[in-house]
Order: structure tokens, then C-alpha cells, then sequence
């Protein structure tokens, strides 16, 4: 058995605009997704799955996904999850180069399911990773990234960026623009997520920008803006000494920054109700600035705040069911076990 585990990220700024070839900075953060996977002797696969946010399941079915059988739980957890993992299972088979490859893995996660932490980026990340490890042909994480995010593109019907899945791979801040991915260096921000107990569905959300950008000029304009904040973003970064605190007057423009992107999202329709009230909420509270994380349409916000202060004020907001700090991680996937 080999056991993998692999990031979760926020988005500093620039989800959306990332699939257009815009530029993004999601940022791994300290909340893991590990899987561990067992070479079977046939070609089935057994998928066990634990999120601490949501009721687990397991499933078994034959080597291709078609026959699947009914299980007892929801069923957009289920798919969700599931062609992540199938996505998964086949480019790890197609690595590895043993396309009759069976396994049991089973999945453990701290990032609620689609909620804009990266949670399927970060289980596809440590699931090729676990599997082509346990058949013998481990790849380095440039490789799981991009093996990844071919499952991800499959996943989502070919709306994917790279910038979930090499961020769950390489770890720390990332920048992407299109398919130029790099590390960059970024002082510890003080980030606190709020959670508000849901989910969107990326694929569908991300259509609709699609739609919205087709039909408007001044939605595509939207998406450049986004682009533009997210450049000027880097170079406030790319000013600041990444070992010392990050200093008021960079906090305080980078929250102004993400209070722009997130109006621009919400003009986009990715925005909710509930993200809308958390952000509110932490910006009240003294948050230099805060925005939805992710595909949006429900799931969580990103403030930035050294203090408890937007802590304390999500924790206690109707529309907020979790709130927490995260740490940047620095570190991205990896091996964490073996028998
Ligand atoms: C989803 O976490 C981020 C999006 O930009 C989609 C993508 O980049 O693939 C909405």
C-alpha cells in the first residue's frame, strides 16, 4: 500500500479568468487530502471516502466505470468524487504503462468537496501520485501536475486551468498563465477562510461565465480586469521579502486588490448569497480585504486578516458553518507512507 497526500489551495486572486489564459495566484494551503492506495490482483477498483465535512461511502465496481453500482449516498457527492478518482486511476494506468491495473484506495480529506479549496484538484494530485508509486513508476510532481490536470480537463469537459492541480502539486503560491506554471516566492499570509456548509458545481459555473463572456463584451472585459488586478497583485509580491511578516501597507493594498476581484466575480453570476454575507462579514470585521475562493456559487471566502478579528465575526455569521485560519503550505505532494 502506498499512502499519498497533497494540498488544498485558496485563490489569492484570478480563478475564472485563469481559463481564458489569464493569469491567477492560488496559494496551497495547510488541509490535506490523503489517499492510499493497494495494488488488487484483478482489475477492479474500491474506492473508500471520508470528508470530514461530508458522510463517507465506498463503492466497488470492474475496471471501467460504467458499472457502477447504486450506492447509499448522495449522488453529485458520489460523482463528483468518483470521476475525479476515475480520471485519476486511468492517467496513473496510462503513467504507469498496466492499463488492467486494480486498486483499492481510499480517500481521506480535510477539504470539503467542491467548495473551492481544491479538494478534487488535491485528490487527483495524491491519488496519481499514491498509484503510480505503488506500480512501480513514480513520477516527479511536475508530472503528477500535469497528469492531473489532464484529469481534471476530462473531468470538467475540457474547462480546466492548471492552476488547482499545480498548486496541489507543487505547493506554496503559484502563478499561472495558461500553460506557463511557477512557483513564486510570497511572505506567510494571514489568510482565514469562512465556510458556509456548501458546494457549487465548477463545471456548470464555469459554462456560465463562458456563456455570459460570449454574449457581453464588457463580461470578456470582465475577465481581463481580472487579469489586470491579478498582475498588478504579483507585483506588489514580487516586491515583498518573503521571510519577514508581510508588512501593513502590502496587506493593505493586496485586500484592496481581492475586494475588486471579488466584484468582478459576483458581476460574473459566480458569486452566492451566502459567500456575499461572509464577505461582508470579515470585511466589517476589519479584513484588509476578501473575496469567494474557487468556482464560487457556494462553499467559502478567503480574507486576509493577521488579527482573530474576522475569525471571531465569521464564526459568528448565520450564513457561516466553519472558519478557520490557513496556513500557506509549502509544501506539495507527497509520499507519506508505505508497506
Ligand atoms: C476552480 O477551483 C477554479 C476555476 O478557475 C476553474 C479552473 O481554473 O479550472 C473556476
Amino acid at each position: 500500500m502506498t499512502v499519498s497526500t497533497a494540498p488544498g489551495k485558496v485563490y489569492l486572486f484570478g480563478e475564472h479568468a485563469v481559463v481564458y489564459g489569464e493569469p491567477a495566484v492560488p496559494c496551497a494551503i495547510e488541509r490535506r487530502a490523503r489517499v492510499a492506495v493497494d495494488e488488487r490482483d484483478d482489475d477492479h477498483i474500491r474506492v473508500e471516502a471520508r470528508d470530514l465535512s461530508l458522510d463517507g461511502f465506498t463503492v466497488e465496481y470492474a475496471g471501467d466505470t460504467d458499472g457502477r453500482p447504486d450506492v447509499d449516498a448522495p449522488t453529485d457527492l458520489v460523482d463528483a468524487a468518483m470521476g475525479y478518482i476515475d480520471a485519476a486511476v486511468e492517467q496513473a494506468r496510462d503513467a504507469a504503462d498496466a492499463p488492467d491495473a486494480g486498486f483499492d484506495i481510499r480517500v481521506e480529506s480535510e477539504i470539503p468537496l467542491g467548495a473551492g479549496l481544491g479538494s478534487s484538484a488535491a485528490v487527483a494530485v495524491a491519488g496519481i501520485d499514491a498509484a503510480t508509486r505503488e506500480l512501480g513508476a513514480p513520477l516527479g510532481p511536475k508530472e503528477v501536475a500535469d497528469r492531473a490536470y489532464r484529469a481534471e480537463y476530462d473531468v470538467q469537459d475540457g474547462q480546466a486551468s492548471r492552476a488547482d492541480t499545480f498548486c496541489s502539486a507543487m505547493g506554496g503560491a503559484v502563478r499561472v498563465e495558461g500553460d506557463d506554471c511557477r512557483r513564486i516566492d510570497t511572505p506567510n499570509l494571514p489568510f482565514v477562510v469562512g465556510f458556509d456548509g456548501g458546494a457549487g458545481d465548477t463545471g456548470e459555473l464555469v459554462a456560465g461565465v463562458r456563456r455570459l463572456k460570449r454574449e457581453y463584451g464588457f463580461a470578456a472585459d470582465t475577465v481581463g480586469n481580472i487579469g489586470d488586478i491579478v498582475r498588478r497583485g504579483e507585483s506588489l509580491l514580487a516586491g515583498a521579502d518573503p521571510a519577514a511578516d508581510p508588512d501593513p501597507d502590502l496587506l493593505a493594498e493586496l485586500g484592496r486588490l481581492m475586494d475588486f476581484d471579488h466584484g468582478l466575480l459576483e458581476a460574473l453570476g459566480v458569486s452566492s448569497r451566502t459567500l456575499d454575507s461572509m464577505v461582508w462579514a470579515a470585511r466589517e470585521a476589519g479584513a484588509h480585504g476578501a473575496k469567494l475562493t474557487g468556482a464560487g456559487g457556494g462553499g467559502c471566502i478567503v480574507a486576509l486578516d493577521e488579527t482573530p478579528e474576522t475569525r471571531t465575526a465569521l464564526s459568528y455569521t448565520a450564513e457561516c458553518r466553519d472558519a478557520f485560519r490557513a496556513e500557506l503550505d509549502r509544501e506539495g505532494v507527497r509520499e507519506a507512507g508505505r508497506r
